[in-house]
């Protein structure tokens, strides 16, 4: 039976509920991640290495969780990040996403690969809302232009290049539930699809395995949105973003659905800050994390790190599955209640009072 929404208090509630209600190739595809799914697992552990260093007898009657990412003001320091394939897990797909993101003031960041078309999910949005599309680059590189430019007509704030799936990773558990009828409404880019190999592989294979380093100079030339280069996994890469003019990096393994045993976003972001901060590039690129965000402690440590903000994926992708809309609200809104009762606890007014020094990551660090 279906618990009702009021008795899911945190993310991982919806997540016990997805694992329940979901369609079986949908709770594969979402859940998976790569191989033994180590990487996915650390991802959110990673976060219990860091313990708070909290600040008392600081004033935080009035606390203030606004933030800018990429030049938007938004509510709260995350975004909803790209996951392919909404309707999945919901008949309305990505639009289910919008529409709490419109509520929430948060920023959505738009699939290649979305159940919906990218035209759907712009249409969607309302007033000033602002979303951001995730490029996999297609061989084709005209194919490849004309959705760069047809994101920027349509109001895209951003342009998030996704680097980390040259080729699509293993996940046994979604290869093994036979993608089939669920995700046929997907076009793939050459029209073919390889159902055996699960739903993430069959519509992968458009994607350039040669994107390099060269390519950069011509995103950079063709437009104006921000670029920002997604599943950035060392500080050699994060320094050479900075060279090549990107504006931002995102610390990410893919919600460890790539790379096994790649390590997690934070501890990335461990290494990253204090090499950026060292040659005083910190100002020149913003550094977002994604990965097993699961508690607003989590972003909290992220953006004391030096984050700017921090993706979400599964929860919301659970939530919108399970409880529709009224899902995505509630999560949304459990990580506000948690964020500004922590930043109350932490002893911090403002996200710009995050700062190193309330943490201790000795542990983290130790291994
Ligand atoms: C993803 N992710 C992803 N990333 C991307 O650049 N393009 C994509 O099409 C997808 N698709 C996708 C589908 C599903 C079902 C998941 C779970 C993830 C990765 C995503 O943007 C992000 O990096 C992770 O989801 C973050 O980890 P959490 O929050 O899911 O733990």
């Amino acid at each position: 039976r279906m618990p009702p929404l009021a008795a899911c208090y945190n993310l991982m509630d919806f997540e016990a509920v997805a694992r329940q209600v979901m369609k079986k190739t949908a709770w594969a595809y979402y859940s998976s991640g790569a191989d033994d799914e180590l990487t996915m697992r650390e991802n959110h552990a990673a976060f219990h290495k860091i313990w708070f260093r909290p600040r008392v007898l600081v004033d935080v009657e009035h606390v203030d969780l606004t933030t800018t990412m990429l030049g938007t003001k938004c509510s709260i320091p995350f975004y909803v990040t790209a996951t392919a394939l909404g309707k999945l897990g919901h008949p309305e797909g990505e639009v289910v996403l919008t529409k709490a993101a419109k509520e929430h003031n948060v920023i959505q960041m738009i699939p290649t690969l979305a159940s919906c078309s990218f035209d759907e999910i712009v249409d969607a949005k309302q007033g000033d809302q602002v979303q951001w599309l995730q490029l996999y680059v297609n061989k084709d590189r005209e194919i490849t232009r004309k959705i760069i430019e047809h994101a920027e007509k349509r109001g895209c704030k951003g342009l998030f290049i996704t680097v980390d799936a040259p080729q699509l990773g293993r996940r046994e558990k979604d290869m093994r539930s036979k993608f089939s009828d669920a995700g046929s409404d997907v076009q793939s880019g050459d029209g073919s699809v390889d159902r055996s190999q699960g739903a993430a592989r069959a519509i992968s294979s458009f994607i350039d395995p040669g994107l390099s380093w060269k390519d950069i100079p011509w995103f950079l030339s063709i437009t104006k949105m921000p670029i920002i280069l997604k599943g950035v996994q060392c500080v050699e890469d994060v320094l050479r973003a900075v060279e090549a003019g990107v504006h931002g990096v995102v610390l990410s393994n893919h919600g460890g659905r790539q790379l096994e045993t790649a390590r997690s976003g934070i501890e990335v972001l461990a290494e990253v800050m204090p090499a950026l901060r060292e040659r005083g590039w910190d100002k020149r690129i913003e550094v977002f994390v994604d990965g097993g965000v699961r508690r607003a402690t989590d972003i909290i440590k992220a953006l004391c790190l030096g984050a700017k903000g921090v993706g979400i994926g599964r929860p919301f992708l659970f939530a919108m599955s399970s409880y529709g809309l009224d899902g995505v609200n509630r999560a949304m809104q459990l990580l506000k209640d948690e964020m500004e009762m922590n930043m109350r606890l932490i002893g911090a007014q403002r996200v710009e009072d995050l700062n190193p020094s309330l943490l201790d990551i000795k542990a983290l660090l130790g291994g």
